[in-house]
Protein backbone atom coordinates (compact mmCIF):
# COMPACT_ATOMS: atom_id res chain seq x y z
CA UNK A 1 0.00 0.00 0.00
CA UNK A 2 1.56 3.26 -1.00
CA UNK A 3 0.79 6.54 0.73
CA UNK A 4 -1.15 9.00 -1.51
CA UNK A 5 -0.15 12.91 -0.62
CA UNK A 6 -3.26 15.38 -1.28
CA UNK A 7 -4.81 18.01 -0.57
CA UNK A 8 -8.73 17.89 -0.90
CA UNK A 9 -10.34 20.71 -1.21
CA UNK A 10 -14.31 20.14 -1.14
CA UNK A 11 -17.16 22.55 -2.42
CA UNK A 12 -20.08 21.66 -1.10
CA UNK A 13 -18.18 20.24 2.32
CA UNK A 14 -21.88 20.72 4.20
CA UNK A 15 -23.79 18.55 1.61
CA UNK A 16 -25.25 15.13 1.96
CA UNK A 17 -22.95 13.98 -0.34
CA UNK A 18 -20.26 14.80 1.41
CA UNK A 19 -21.32 13.09 4.85
CA UNK A 20 -22.91 10.03 3.45
CA UNK A 21 -20.53 9.14 0.99
CA UNK A 22 -17.04 11.38 0.84
CA UNK A 23 -16.57 11.59 4.45
CA UNK A 24 -16.59 8.15 5.26
CA UNK A 25 -14.81 6.77 1.97
CA UNK A 26 -11.83 9.22 2.69
CA UNK A 27 -11.87 7.26 6.79
CA UNK A 28 -11.72 4.07 4.52
CA UNK A 29 -8.57 4.96 2.66
CA UNK A 30 -7.22 6.04 6.18
CA UNK A 31 -7.56 2.97 8.48
CA UNK A 32 -6.02 0.94 5.00
CA UNK A 33 -3.07 3.11 4.69
CA UNK A 34 -3.31 5.11 1.42
CA UNK A 35 -3.89 8.03 3.26
CA UNK A 36 -1.74 8.53 6.49
CA UNK A 37 0.41 11.89 7.36
CA UNK A 38 0.72 13.90 4.09
CA UNK A 39 -2.92 14.80 3.71
CA UNK A 40 -5.73 17.51 4.42
CA UNK A 41 -9.24 18.41 3.35
CA UNK A 42 -10.11 21.73 2.99
CA UNK A 43 -14.13 21.84 3.34
CA UNK A 44 -16.06 24.42 1.77
CA UNK A 45 -19.58 25.98 1.68
CA UNK A 46 -21.32 29.01 2.63
CA UNK A 47 -22.32 28.06 6.19
CA UNK A 48 -20.11 29.33 9.00
CA UNK A 49 -18.80 26.52 10.42
CA UNK A 50 -15.92 26.20 12.66
CA UNK A 51 -13.41 23.39 12.67
CA UNK A 52 -14.05 22.16 15.75
CA UNK A 53 -17.58 21.70 14.42
CA UNK A 54 -16.64 20.87 11.01
CA UNK A 55 -14.80 17.53 12.68
CA UNK A 56 -17.40 16.96 14.96
CA UNK A 57 -19.84 16.72 11.61
CA UNK A 58 -17.05 14.52 10.03
CA UNK A 59 -17.00 12.04 13.14
CA UNK A 60 -20.67 11.99 12.76
CA UNK A 61 -20.61 11.20 9.13
CA UNK A 62 -18.12 7.69 10.03
CA UNK A 63 -19.59 6.98 13.34
CA UNK A 64 -19.66 2.80 13.48
CA UNK A 65 -16.47 2.73 11.47
CA UNK A 66 -13.80 3.34 13.92
CA UNK A 67 -12.70 1.01 16.31
CA UNK A 68 -11.03 3.60 19.20
CA UNK A 69 -12.03 7.25 19.57
CA UNK A 70 -8.36 8.24 18.99
CA UNK A 71 -8.42 7.05 15.85
CA UNK A 72 -11.52 9.13 14.67
CA UNK A 73 -10.11 12.08 16.40
CA UNK A 74 -6.71 11.99 14.86
CA UNK A 75 -8.58 11.35 11.48
CA UNK A 76 -10.76 14.20 11.84
CA UNK A 77 -8.21 16.59 12.86
CA UNK A 78 -7.25 16.45 9.56
CA UNK A 79 -10.18 18.39 8.25
CA UNK A 80 -9.93 22.13 8.28
CA UNK A 81 -13.09 24.34 7.58
CA UNK A 82 -13.14 27.60 5.59
CA UNK A 83 -16.45 29.40 4.90
CA UNK A 84 -16.58 30.34 1.14
CA UNK A 85 -18.87 31.72 -1.48
CA UNK A 86 -17.90 30.78 -4.64
CA UNK A 87 -18.86 33.87 -6.81
CA UNK A 88 -16.52 35.95 -4.27
CA UNK A 89 -12.86 36.32 -5.93
CA UNK A 90 -11.58 37.65 -2.11
CA UNK A 91 -13.05 34.33 -0.88
CA UNK A 92 -10.08 32.26 -3.01
CA UNK A 93 -7.20 34.39 -1.63
CA UNK A 94 -8.29 33.24 1.89
CA UNK A 95 -9.04 29.59 0.39
CA UNK A 96 -5.26 29.60 -1.35
CA UNK A 97 -3.71 30.64 1.62
CA UNK A 98 -5.34 28.29 3.64
CA UNK A 99 -3.95 25.59 0.90
CA UNK A 100 -0.46 26.95 1.33
CA UNK A 101 -0.51 26.67 5.20
CA UNK A 102 -1.70 22.97 4.70
CA UNK A 103 0.17 21.60 2.12
CA UNK A 104 3.32 22.90 4.29
CA UNK A 105 2.06 21.85 7.37
CA UNK A 106 1.46 17.87 6.10
CA UNK A 107 4.09 18.23 3.29
CA UNK A 108 1.89 17.65 0.73
CA UNK A 109 4.17 18.73 -2.06
CA UNK A 110 1.61 19.88 -4.22
CA UNK A 111 -0.78 17.85 -5.33
CA UNK A 112 -4.23 19.02 -5.18
CA UNK A 113 -7.78 17.33 -5.79
CA UNK A 114 -10.28 19.63 -6.46
CA UNK A 115 -13.73 18.02 -5.19
CA UNK A 116 -17.15 19.33 -6.71
CA UNK A 117 -19.73 18.45 -5.20
CA UNK A 118 -22.49 21.48 -5.63
CA UNK A 119 -24.83 22.56 -7.38
CA UNK A 120 -23.23 22.27 -11.17
CA UNK A 121 -24.36 25.93 -12.28
CA UNK A 122 -21.28 26.89 -10.26
CA UNK A 123 -18.58 24.66 -11.88
CA UNK A 124 -17.43 26.75 -14.13
CA UNK A 125 -17.04 29.87 -11.70
CA UNK A 126 -15.12 27.93 -9.13
CA UNK A 127 -12.56 26.30 -11.81
CA UNK A 128 -12.14 29.84 -13.70
CA UNK A 129 -11.07 31.04 -9.99
CA UNK A 130 -8.98 28.08 -8.79
CA UNK A 131 -7.07 29.06 -12.02
CA UNK A 132 -6.83 32.94 -11.98
CA UNK A 133 -6.17 32.73 -8.05
CA UNK A 134 -3.49 30.34 -8.18
CA UNK A 135 -4.59 27.73 -6.26
CA UNK A 136 -3.32 24.95 -8.92
CA UNK A 137 0.17 24.56 -7.87
CA UNK A 138 2.92 24.23 -9.82
CA UNK A 139 5.04 21.59 -7.88
CA UNK A 140 2.04 18.36 -7.89
CA UNK A 141 -0.85 17.96 -9.38
CA UNK A 142 -4.21 19.19 -10.02
CA UNK A 143 -6.88 17.17 -10.78
CA UNK A 144 -10.90 18.26 -10.69
CA UNK A 145 -13.45 15.76 -9.69
CA UNK A 146 -16.64 16.43 -11.02
CA UNK A 147 -19.77 15.29 -9.91
CA UNK A 148 -23.05 14.53 -11.63
CA UNK A 149 -25.31 15.77 -13.32
CA UNK A 150 -22.94 16.98 -15.97
CA UNK A 151 -25.34 19.81 -18.08
CA UNK A 152 -28.95 18.45 -18.76
CA UNK A 153 -28.57 18.26 -22.17
CA UNK A 154 -25.74 18.41 -24.62
CA UNK A 155 -25.68 22.47 -25.32
CA UNK A 156 -25.36 23.01 -21.15
CA UNK A 157 -22.69 19.79 -20.79
CA UNK A 158 -21.16 21.56 -24.05
CA UNK A 159 -20.78 24.90 -22.10
CA UNK A 160 -19.79 23.37 -18.65
CA UNK A 161 -17.21 21.30 -20.47
CA UNK A 162 -15.73 24.42 -21.90
CA UNK A 163 -15.78 26.16 -18.89
CA UNK A 164 -13.91 23.67 -16.80
CA UNK A 165 -11.49 23.23 -19.81
CA UNK A 166 -10.54 27.02 -19.58
CA UNK A 167 -8.59 25.27 -16.77
CA UNK A 168 -8.39 21.87 -16.29
CA UNK A 169 -7.16 19.88 -19.21
CA UNK A 170 -9.41 16.58 -19.91
CA UNK A 171 -6.72 14.67 -18.15
CA UNK A 172 -7.21 16.56 -15.24
CA UNK A 173 -10.85 16.31 -15.53
CA UNK A 174 -12.71 13.22 -13.32
CA UNK A 175 -16.10 13.15 -14.25
CA UNK A 176 -17.60 11.10 -11.49
CA UNK A 177 -19.99 7.86 -12.04
CA UNK A 178 -20.69 5.98 -8.97
CA UNK A 179 -21.92 3.19 -11.02
CA UNK A 180 -18.33 2.50 -12.32
CA UNK A 181 -17.07 1.85 -9.32
CA UNK A 182 -19.25 -1.00 -8.46
CA UNK A 183 -17.27 -4.20 -8.37
CA UNK A 184 -19.49 -6.45 -10.59
CA UNK A 185 -19.58 -3.23 -13.05
CA UNK A 186 -16.18 -3.66 -13.71
CA UNK A 187 -16.06 -7.16 -13.40
CA UNK A 188 -17.80 -7.29 -16.85
CA UNK A 189 -14.21 -6.30 -18.65
CA UNK A 190 -12.72 -9.45 -17.20
CA UNK A 191 -15.30 -11.62 -17.82
CA UNK A 192 -15.57 -10.53 -21.75
CA UNK A 193 -12.02 -10.19 -22.23
CA UNK A 194 -10.75 -12.62 -20.05
CA UNK A 195 -12.52 -15.90 -20.69
CA UNK A 196 -12.72 -17.46 -24.51
CA UNK A 197 -16.09 -18.86 -24.32
CA UNK A 198 -17.69 -15.21 -23.62
CA UNK A 199 -14.64 -13.49 -26.01
CA UNK A 200 -15.66 -15.64 -28.93
CA UNK A 201 -19.96 -15.63 -28.72
CA UNK A 202 -19.86 -11.71 -27.69
CA UNK A 203 -21.56 -10.56 -31.12
CA UNK A 204 -24.58 -10.84 -32.89
CA UNK A 205 -24.07 -14.41 -34.07
CA UNK A 206 -24.69 -15.56 -30.69
CA UNK A 207 -26.41 -12.79 -28.52
CA UNK A 208 -29.99 -12.65 -29.06
CA UNK A 209 -30.57 -9.61 -26.68
CA UNK A 210 -28.80 -8.10 -23.41
CA UNK A 211 -31.22 -6.36 -20.74
CA UNK A 212 -29.82 -3.98 -17.89
CA UNK A 213 -32.39 -3.45 -15.43
CA UNK A 214 -31.93 -0.46 -13.03
CA UNK A 215 -34.66 -0.73 -10.48
CA UNK A 216 -34.70 1.21 -7.18
CA UNK A 217 -37.84 0.40 -4.36
CA UNK A 218 -37.34 4.17 -3.10
CA UNK A 219 -38.96 6.75 -4.82
CA UNK A 220 -38.40 10.34 -5.05
CA UNK A 221 -37.60 10.65 -1.36
CA UNK A 222 -36.25 14.27 -0.35
CA UNK A 223 -34.67 15.02 -3.67
CA UNK A 224 -38.15 15.88 -5.72
CA UNK A 225 -37.03 19.59 -6.16
CA UNK A 226 -33.59 18.48 -8.62
CA UNK A 227 -35.85 15.25 -9.83
CA UNK A 228 -38.80 17.29 -10.99
CA UNK A 229 -36.55 18.90 -13.22
CA UNK A 230 -34.57 16.02 -14.65
CA UNK A 231 -36.17 12.95 -14.90
CA UNK A 232 -35.11 8.95 -15.32
CA UNK A 233 -33.81 9.58 -18.42
CA UNK A 234 -31.48 12.41 -17.17
CA UNK A 235 -30.83 10.77 -14.05
CA UNK A 236 -29.77 7.18 -14.57
CA UNK A 237 -29.94 6.63 -18.46
CA UNK A 238 -27.81 9.15 -19.68
CA UNK A 239 -25.15 8.59 -17.77
CA UNK A 240 -25.11 5.08 -15.11
CA UNK A 241 -27.19 3.16 -18.32
CA UNK A 242 -25.22 4.36 -21.03
CA UNK A 243 -21.68 3.17 -19.12
CA UNK A 244 -22.86 -0.11 -18.88
CA UNK A 245 -23.79 -0.23 -22.34
CA UNK A 246 -20.83 0.69 -23.21
CA UNK A 247 -19.05 -1.61 -21.09
CA UNK A 248 -21.11 -4.32 -22.56
CA UNK A 249 -21.28 -3.25 -26.00
CA UNK A 250 -17.15 -1.92 -26.52
CA UNK A 251 -15.07 -3.80 -28.82
CA UNK A 252 -11.63 -5.68 -26.51
CA UNK A 253 -9.27 -2.46 -25.62
CA UNK A 254 -6.02 -2.71 -27.16
CA UNK A 255 -4.73 -3.37 -24.00
CA UNK A 256 -5.99 -2.46 -20.31
CA UNK A 257 -5.18 0.53 -19.59
CA UNK A 258 -6.96 4.36 -19.56
CA UNK A 259 -6.62 5.65 -22.91
CA UNK A 260 -7.61 2.05 -24.49
CA UNK A 261 -10.29 1.18 -22.25
CA UNK A 262 -11.69 4.96 -22.98
CA UNK A 263 -10.97 4.54 -26.60
CA UNK A 264 -13.21 1.43 -26.89
CA UNK A 265 -16.19 2.97 -24.94
CA UNK A 266 -15.80 5.85 -27.14
CA UNK A 267 -16.25 3.68 -29.87
CA UNK A 268 -19.45 2.05 -28.68
CA UNK A 269 -21.01 5.30 -27.44
CA UNK A 270 -20.39 6.87 -31.42
CA UNK A 271 -21.97 3.33 -32.95
CA UNK A 272 -25.20 3.92 -30.69
CA UNK A 273 -28.19 4.63 -33.12
CA UNK A 274 -29.37 8.33 -32.45
CA UNK A 275 -33.40 7.83 -33.09
CA UNK A 276 -36.02 10.09 -34.78
CA UNK A 277 -39.04 11.12 -33.55
CA UNK A 278 -41.00 8.08 -34.71
CA UNK A 279 -38.20 5.47 -33.51
CA UNK A 280 -38.29 7.11 -30.43
CA UNK A 281 -42.12 6.19 -30.03
CA UNK A 282 -40.84 3.15 -31.53
CA UNK A 283 -38.25 2.01 -28.92
CA UNK A 284 -38.79 4.15 -25.37
CA UNK A 285 -41.67 4.07 -23.14
CA UNK A 286 -41.97 6.13 -20.34
CA UNK A 287 -43.85 5.85 -16.71
CA UNK A 288 -44.90 7.76 -13.81
CA UNK A 289 -45.91 6.31 -10.44
CA UNK A 290 -48.95 6.41 -8.91
CA UNK A 291 -49.65 5.59 -5.29
CA UNK A 292 -50.16 1.72 -4.32
CA UNK A 293 -49.11 0.20 -1.42
CA UNK A 294 -49.98 2.75 0.74
CA UNK A 295 -47.41 4.93 -0.94
CA UNK A 296 -47.98 8.22 -2.45
CA UNK A 297 -48.00 8.75 -6.21
CA UNK A 298 -45.76 10.89 -7.62
CA UNK A 299 -47.45 14.28 -8.20
CA UNK A 300 -48.08 13.81 -4.77
CA UNK A 301 -45.12 14.30 -3.47
CA UNK A 302 -43.32 17.42 -2.00
CA UNK A 303 -41.76 19.28 -4.23
CA UNK A 304 -43.80 18.04 -7.41
CA UNK A 305 -46.43 19.69 -9.32
CA UNK A 306 -49.55 17.89 -9.40
CA UNK A 307 -49.57 17.81 -12.96
CA UNK A 308 -46.07 16.83 -13.46
CA UNK A 309 -45.11 15.15 -16.69
CA UNK A 310 -41.75 13.88 -15.29
CA UNK A 311 -40.98 10.49 -15.92
CA UNK A 312 -40.06 8.32 -12.96
CA UNK A 313 -39.70 5.36 -15.59
CA UNK A 314 -38.02 4.47 -18.96
CA UNK A 315 -37.78 1.43 -21.06
CA UNK A 316 -36.02 1.50 -24.04
CA UNK A 317 -34.52 -0.93 -26.70
CA UNK A 318 -30.70 0.57 -28.71
CA UNK A 319 -28.95 -0.30 -30.84
CA UNK A 320 -25.31 -0.76 -31.23
CA UNK A 321 -24.02 -0.47 -35.19
CA UNK A 322 -21.16 -1.82 -34.49
CA UNK A 323 -19.76 -5.36 -36.81
CA UNK A 324 -20.40 -7.34 -33.70
CA UNK A 325 -23.58 -6.00 -31.88
CA UNK A 326 -25.41 -4.76 -34.91
CA UNK A 327 -28.85 -6.05 -34.81
CA UNK A 328 -28.58 -7.38 -30.78
CA UNK A 329 -31.27 -5.34 -29.30
CA UNK A 330 -30.43 -3.85 -25.90
CA UNK A 331 -32.83 -3.60 -23.64
CA UNK A 332 -32.59 -1.23 -20.89
CA UNK A 333 -35.08 -0.06 -18.18
CA UNK A 334 -35.12 2.41 -14.81
CA UNK A 335 -37.43 3.29 -12.99
CA UNK A 336 -38.20 4.60 -8.95
CA UNK A 337 -40.66 2.77 -6.63
CA UNK A 338 -40.40 -0.66 -8.60
CA UNK A 339 -41.02 -3.84 -7.01
CA UNK A 340 -37.12 -4.43 -5.82
CA UNK A 341 -33.87 -2.42 -5.29
CA UNK A 342 -31.75 -4.28 -8.19
CA UNK A 343 -28.96 -3.92 -10.33
CA UNK A 344 -28.61 -6.48 -13.22
CA UNK A 345 -27.76 -7.65 -16.38
CA UNK A 346 -29.18 -10.53 -18.44
CA UNK A 347 -27.48 -11.28 -21.45
CA UNK A 348 -29.52 -13.66 -23.28
CA UNK A 349 -27.73 -16.30 -26.03
CA UNK A 350 -29.48 -17.27 -28.92
CA UNK A 351 -29.76 -21.10 -28.96
CA UNK A 352 -28.71 -23.75 -30.77
CA UNK A 353 -29.48 -23.89 -34.42
CA UNK A 354 -31.27 -27.65 -34.33
CA UNK A 355 -32.91 -28.89 -31.63
CA UNK A 356 -31.85 -32.64 -31.84
CA UNK A 357 -34.19 -33.64 -28.47
CA UNK A 358 -37.17 -33.94 -30.18
CA UNK A 359 -39.55 -33.36 -27.84
CA UNK A 360 -37.47 -31.34 -25.38
CA UNK A 361 -37.56 -27.59 -25.31
CA UNK A 362 -34.63 -26.13 -25.15
CA UNK A 363 -34.01 -22.56 -23.55
CA UNK A 364 -32.06 -19.84 -24.30
CA UNK A 365 -28.09 -20.18 -21.90
CA UNK A 366 -28.78 -16.63 -20.32
CA UNK A 367 -25.33 -14.97 -18.15
CA UNK A 368 -26.62 -13.33 -15.15
CA UNK A 369 -24.49 -10.79 -13.86
CA UNK A 370 -25.84 -8.95 -10.93
CA UNK A 371 -24.51 -5.63 -10.06
CA UNK A 372 -26.62 -5.08 -6.33
CA UNK A 373 -27.61 -5.58 -3.83
CA UNK A 374 -25.87 -8.62 -3.54
CA UNK A 375 -22.98 -9.03 -6.07
CA UNK A 376 -23.65 -12.88 -8.06
CA UNK A 377 -23.42 -14.13 -11.20
CA UNK A 378 -25.50 -17.16 -12.88
CA UNK A 379 -25.21 -18.96 -16.07
CA UNK A 380 -28.10 -20.86 -16.99
CA UNK A 381 -27.47 -23.36 -19.81
CA UNK A 382 -29.64 -26.76 -20.94
CA UNK A 383 -28.62 -29.64 -19.17
CA UNK A 384 -30.16 -33.76 -19.25
CA UNK A 385 -32.25 -34.23 -16.13
CA UNK A 386 -29.95 -36.39 -13.73
CA UNK A 387 -31.77 -39.72 -12.43
CA UNK A 388 -34.44 -40.86 -15.05
CA UNK A 389 -33.30 -44.02 -15.63
CA UNK A 390 -33.97 -44.89 -19.22
CA UNK A 391 -35.73 -41.39 -20.41
CA UNK A 392 -33.48 -38.33 -21.97
CA UNK A 393 -34.67 -35.12 -20.73
CA UNK A 394 -33.21 -31.99 -20.78
CA UNK A 395 -34.17 -29.22 -18.04
CA UNK A 396 -32.84 -25.71 -16.78
CA UNK A 397 -29.83 -25.87 -15.03
CA UNK A 398 -28.06 -22.69 -12.85
CA UNK A 399 -24.34 -22.10 -11.88
CA UNK A 400 -24.18 -19.51 -9.64
CA UNK A 401 -21.67 -17.84 -8.09
CA UNK A 402 -22.28 -15.76 -4.62
CA UNK A 403 -19.63 -14.14 -2.24
CA UNK A 404 -18.67 -15.28 0.57
CA UNK A 405 -19.05 -13.14 3.68
CA UNK A 406 -15.67 -12.66 3.80
CA UNK A 407 -15.41 -11.30 0.31
CA UNK A 408 -18.64 -8.73 0.93
CA UNK A 409 -16.82 -7.43 3.72
CA UNK A 410 -13.41 -6.64 1.56
CA UNK A 411 -15.87 -4.91 -1.47
CA UNK A 412 -14.83 -1.02 -1.31
CA UNK A 413 -17.90 1.17 -1.88
CA UNK A 414 -18.28 2.71 -5.28
CA UNK A 415 -16.88 6.35 -3.87
CA UNK A 416 -13.95 4.67 -2.09
CA UNK A 417 -12.30 2.99 -5.00
CA UNK A 418 -12.95 5.79 -7.27
CA UNK A 419 -11.39 8.63 -5.05
CA UNK A 420 -8.52 6.20 -4.70
CA UNK A 421 -8.05 5.80 -8.57
CA UNK A 422 -8.45 9.86 -8.87
CA UNK A 423 -5.40 9.99 -6.52
CA UNK A 424 -3.50 7.81 -8.11
CA UNK A 425 -4.63 9.50 -11.45
CA UNK A 426 -6.07 6.62 -13.25
CA UNK A 427 -9.11 7.45 -15.32
CA UNK A 428 -10.65 4.21 -16.59
CA UNK A 429 -13.69 4.31 -14.16
CA UNK A 430 -14.66 8.17 -15.02
CA UNK A 431 -16.50 9.77 -18.01
CA UNK A 432 -14.45 10.80 -20.92
CA UNK A 433 -16.01 14.11 -22.15
CA UNK A 434 -16.43 12.36 -25.71
CA UNK A 435 -18.36 9.74 -23.94
CA UNK A 436 -20.99 12.38 -22.55
CA UNK A 437 -20.83 13.80 -25.97
CA UNK A 438 -22.68 10.74 -27.53
CA UNK A 439 -24.53 9.98 -24.82
CA UNK A 440 -25.93 13.23 -24.32
CA UNK A 441 -27.20 13.40 -28.30
CA UNK A 442 -28.47 10.13 -28.01
CA UNK A 443 -30.30 11.68 -25.05
CA UNK A 444 -31.82 14.47 -26.03
CA UNK A 445 -33.49 12.94 -28.87
CA UNK A 446 -35.14 10.97 -26.82
CA UNK A 447 -36.19 14.16 -24.51
CA UNK A 448 -37.32 16.21 -27.27
CA UNK A 449 -39.30 13.16 -28.89
CA UNK A 450 -41.54 13.53 -25.74
CA UNK A 451 -41.70 16.89 -24.76
CA UNK A 452 -43.68 17.04 -28.57
CA UNK A 453 -45.49 13.88 -26.95
CA UNK A 454 -45.47 11.96 -29.49
CA UNK A 455 -46.02 9.04 -27.51
CA UNK A 456 -49.22 10.94 -25.92
CA UNK A 457 -48.83 9.16 -22.92
CA UNK A 458 -50.88 9.29 -19.91
CA UNK A 459 -49.02 9.56 -16.17
CA UNK A 460 -49.50 8.09 -13.59
CA UNK A 461 -49.61 4.58 -15.20
CA UNK A 462 -47.61 2.31 -12.96
CA UNK A 463 -48.53 2.00 -9.36
CA UNK A 464 -45.75 1.77 -6.75
CA UNK A 465 -44.12 -1.70 -6.19
CA UNK A 466 -44.55 -3.35 -9.58
CA UNK A 467 -42.05 -3.32 -12.21
CA UNK A 468 -43.30 -0.38 -14.31
CA UNK A 469 -46.33 0.38 -17.32
CA UNK A 470 -47.47 -2.33 -19.53
CA UNK A 471 -45.84 -0.66 -22.00
CA UNK A 472 -42.53 -1.99 -20.90
CA UNK A 473 -43.22 -5.97 -21.19
CA UNK A 474 -45.18 -4.68 -24.96
CA UNK A 475 -41.26 -3.44 -26.24
CA UNK A 476 -39.97 -6.47 -25.84
CA UNK A 477 -42.59 -8.61 -26.77
CA UNK A 478 -43.13 -6.98 -30.27
CA UNK A 479 -39.72 -8.65 -31.04
CA UNK A 480 -40.83 -11.90 -29.53
CA UNK A 481 -38.98 -11.58 -25.84
CA UNK A 482 -39.50 -10.57 -22.60
CA UNK A 483 -38.00 -9.42 -19.36
CA UNK A 484 -35.34 -11.95 -18.09
CA UNK A 485 -35.35 -10.47 -14.30
CA UNK A 486 -39.34 -10.85 -13.26
CA UNK A 487 -40.75 -10.39 -9.46
C1 LIG B 1 -27.96 8.43 -8.55
C2 LIG B 1 -29.31 8.97 -8.92
O1 LIG B 1 -27.02 8.80 -9.51
O2 LIG B 1 -28.02 7.02 -8.45
C3 LIG B 1 -30.34 8.55 -7.90
O3 LIG B 1 -29.26 10.38 -8.99
C4 LIG B 1 -30.31 7.05 -7.70
O4 LIG B 1 -31.64 8.97 -8.30
C5 LIG B 1 -28.89 6.55 -7.45
O5 LIG B 1 -31.14 6.72 -6.60
C6 LIG B 1 -28.82 5.04 -7.42
O6 LIG B 1 -27.55 4.62 -6.99
P1 LIG B 1 -27.35 3.21 -6.33
O7 LIG B 1 -25.88 3.07 -6.16
O8 LIG B 1 -28.11 3.21 -5.04
O9 LIG B 1 -27.92 2.19 -7.28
Amino acid sequence: IKEQKALFIIFGGTGDLAQRKLYPSIFELYKKGYLKRNFAIIGTARRPWTNDYYREIVKDSIDGMYDSEQTAIAFSNHFYYQSHNVTDTSHYVTLRQLAEKLDGKYEIGGNRLFYLAMSPRFFGTICEHLKSQELKTTTGYNRVIVEKPFGRDFASATILNNEISQSFPEDDVFRIDHYLGKEMVQNIAAIRFGNSIFNAMWNNRYISNIQVTLSEALGVEERAGYYETAGALRDMIQNHMLQIVALLTMSAPVSFTDADIRNAKINALKCLKVYTKDEVKENFVRGQYDSGRNLPAYRQEDQTAPDSMTETFVAGKLLINTMDMAGVPIYVRTGKRLATKATRIDVVFKQVPNNVFADNDLRHDVLTITVDPEPSLRLQLNSKTIGQGYDFDTHRLNLDYKLSEEQKKSVPEAYEKLILDALKGKASNFTHWKELQYSWKFVDAIRQAWDDNVDQVVFPNYPCGEMGPDTSEKLLAKDGNHWEFTI
